[in-house]
């Protein structure tokens, strides 16, 4: 975190004014880092099948959306507040003392009701489940605060919505919400999908954009904020089709893009969601929960959402959801497998896995595909013109097909390490044999192996090493 803060890549938000809790800034290295994975995430998930598209729907929907997917009525969550040091939790939350941060491989051994840390997914469970006393189980005495031992509130259930309204008198205005998650514009805008294109079930729709909740429990850093991105898929299906089989495809899909972004497939854990935990649209759902430095936790997710959504918004809308399929002129309305990625948490993870103190010198190793700066360039010296000049020169060549840094502080040594913590792949050196041989020094952040490279090969160089994997 400190390093995050220290180099660029995240910030505590609106800091100058004290801060607003659990919700930050992606700072100038953050911003490449997130781009760079969004894009990779599109590449794989959209441009690399034959069946995907992409749909940039908006934040703000109508209301109706939020009556017919069944947030407005049931995402939601129950709250207990301490009498005596008015903390306030997520009975749901509240685990074992032991259990806290505990890697938690053995929790999937534990029972079903003892589960912790459900799914931001399974805020949306069945209404007469919310609050129940099902929760209130999972606390070791749940009259007690952990924090103090004091008694707890009643439990009390609260909107994870945000509420907004839309017109210039608040009275008069409409009430809407910020969208909890990315998916319900994708099947709002289902029908015009289908008819601006030749789609032919299966095919699914990717979406990428802000989603924002009402988090009561936040904390772990970026991992569960107020403001966040989601990177969404829904697949539509034949209700005829084994839908087993292509979730189970989708499972496996998703773990190829571990490799793509450098995330250790042995830290992911595949999390069957029983029956009890899972949202109420969700006939099966896997967390996938990677081994973060605080505990093993949901980092993406894959559920079967059965007809739910489409049906419901052809119960409110009106609006006929049924695909034709013009092969068996069969119509039916479709089912979805939804695959789901926190974008920041796809963050935390890359930079707890990335993250090495080798000796003296900190590294981030990430991939060089997602990395902010695919190459620093430096002079050896910054006070002798033709150096300077030739690594201009350079800089600027390779500026245009990369993003690369510039650097003339301080020794070289010091340079190089303030590349290795930002995860710099490569550092180019202009040195006097530049001069003479048209060629430079390419170091290799993880191996710091150096080597000479010709100048007019350094941008296939950076092509072929920092390209998509
Ligand atoms: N459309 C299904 C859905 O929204 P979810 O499990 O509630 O499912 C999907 O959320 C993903 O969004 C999670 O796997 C997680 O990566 C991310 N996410 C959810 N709530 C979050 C929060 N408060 N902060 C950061 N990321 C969050």
């Amino acid at each position: 975190m400190s390093l995050a803060k220290r180099r660029g890549f995240v910030f505590p938000g609106s800091e100058i004014y004290g801060g607003l809790g659990s919700t930050y800034d992606y700072g100038p290295l953050g911003v490449e880092l997130k781009n760079n994975i969004k894009r990779e995430w599109w590449n794989y998930f959209i441009h690399q099948r034959n069946d995907m598209v992409g749909l940039d729907g908006g934040i703000l929907l109508s209301p109706k959306v939020w009556e017919a997917s069944g947030h407005v009525k049931n995402f939601k969550d129950a709250l207990v507040e301490c009498k005596k040091c008015h903390h306030r939790f997520r009975p749901d939350k509240l685990r074992r003392p032991e259990e806290v941060g505990a890697p938690t491989n053995a929790s999937r051994l534990r029972r079903p009701e003892e589960v912790g840390a459900p799914t931001n997914a399974s805020r949306l469970r069945r209404p007469e489940e919310v609050g129940a006393p099902t929760n209130a189980s999972r606390l070791k005495d749940p009259s007690k605060c952990p924090d103090c031992g004091g008694e707890f509130t009643e439990a009390k259930l609260f909107s994870g919505m945000f509420k907004t309204v839309i017109g210039p008198i608040e009275k008069e205005g409409v009430t809407t919400y910020l969208r909890p998650e990315t998916a319900q514009a994708i099947f709002a805008d289902y029908k015009n999908i289908l008819s601006s294109g030749s789609r032919k079930i299966p095919f699914g729709v990717g979406q990428i954009g802000k989603a924002f909740r009402n988090e009561v429990t936040t904390g772990n850093f970026i991992f569960r904020t107020l403001e966040f991105e989601q990177m969404e898929i829904e697949y539509f299906i034949s209700p005829d089709d084994d839908w087993q089989k292509i979730f189970k495809g989708w499972v496996d899909y998703i773990h190829g893009f571990m490799d793509v972004v450098g995330l250790e497939r042995k830290r992911l854990f595949d999390h069957e969601i029983p029956d009890a935990e899972r949202a109420f649209y969700s006939k099966r759902t896997i967390d996938m929960e990677y081994e973060f430095p605080f505990g093993q936790d949901e980092l993406w997710a894959v559920a079967y959402r059965t007809d739910y959504d489409l049906s419901k918004h052809q119960e409110y809308s009106g609006v006929n959801m049924e695909y034709l399929d013009d092969r068996t002129g069969k119509k039916y309305i479709p089912h979805v497998i939804e695959p789901t990625f926190g974008v920041d948490r796809t963050i935390l993870a890359i930079l707890s896995t990335a993250y090495s103190e080798e000796g003296d010198r900190t590294v981030l190793k990430l991939k060089p595909n997602i990395a902010p700066y695919k190459a620093a360039v430096f002079p050896l010296l910054a006070n002798k013109p033709d150096l300077v000049n030739l690594a201009k020169k350079i800089y600027g060549d390779l500026k245009k097909s990369f993003y690369v840094a510039w650097d003339d502080r301080g020794n070289i040594g010091k340079r190089y390490y303030s590349q290795d913590e930002i995860g710099t792949p490569y550092c180019i050196t202009v040195d006097f044999d530049s001069l003479e041989s048209d060629d430079v020094t390419v170091r290799d952040r993880d191996t710091m192996k150096q080597k000479r490279v010709a100048i007019k090969e350094l941008a296939p160089y950076l092509e072929e090493y920092c390209s998509r994997s």
